[in-house]
């Protein structure tokens, strides 16, 4: 599918029922990450937005260590509503895309330009934000369905040892995808007036 950039737009949304399987070879799915990474801009050009595909036992393993956190502290009844939530609608998927910003690029660009100094770490998560729409609907575009979730920074350390990963990447967000079991309801559009003014003399 290679819709026009407004229909991919108009198309993307959440998808909590997800399958595992996929449309398309894993390359496709490797090639949006690197169509998002070299493309999406970023704040002074800094492109500190990294990102971690898991696919197979790997994504699988992440929601074993979403469930096994959350486990440690919810009341038993209220982690059996969370756990059949995260089999049915994130490690039943084909993969996670994992967001993260690298604190070595925010903290350089500090030193460089201390009048901006409180501004960096908001510019990084909108740059993580622009990256994390890009992906979401390019997976969308491919077929997949797929939703965006904030386990960190619970998760933080234990997703840090499992794939070796840098101690300066900061987790953002973790977007499951797979096969669209279920299509999204209807949307609550709020009226457009309120939010869009033009002003044309
Ligand atoms: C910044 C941001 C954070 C979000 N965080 C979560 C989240 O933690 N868990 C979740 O299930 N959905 C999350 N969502 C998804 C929104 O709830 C969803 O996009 C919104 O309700 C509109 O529905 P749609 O995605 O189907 O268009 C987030 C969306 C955005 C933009």
């Amino acid at each position: 599918m290679e819709r026009n950039f407004k229909d991919v737009l108009k198309h993307r949304r959440s998808y909590y029922t997800i399958g595992n399987g996929s449309p398309v070879p894993d390359k496709e799915i490797e090639d949006v990450l690197t169509t998002a990474v070299e493309y999406v801009p970023s704040a002074f050009n800094s492109q500190s937005t990294r990102l971690v595909l898991l696919l197979g036992k790997d994504h699988k393993k992440l929601w074993e260590i979403v469930k096994e956190t959350l486990r440690k502290i919810l009341p038993a009844e209220q982690f059996t509503q969370t756990e059949s939530k995260i089999d049915k609608s994130f490690a039943s998927g084909y993969g996670t895309v994992l967001f993260f910003e690298d604190e070595t690029v925010v903290k350089s660009l500090q030193e460089s330009f201390p009048s901006y100094e409180a501004k960096f770490p908001v510019w990084s998560e909108q740059t993580s934000a622009m990256h994390q729409l890009a992906v979401w609907s390019m997976l969308e575009d491919l077929g997949f369905g797929a939703s965006l979730q904030h386990y960190n920074p619970l998760i933080d350390e234990d997703v840090r040892k499992t794939w070796n990963l840098p101690s300066s990447w900061t987790l953002v967000a973790e977007m499951p995808f797979g096969l669209p079991v279920q299509s999204p309801g209807e949307k609550e559009i709020k009226p457009l007036e309120d939010r869009i003014l033009v002003f044309k003399s």
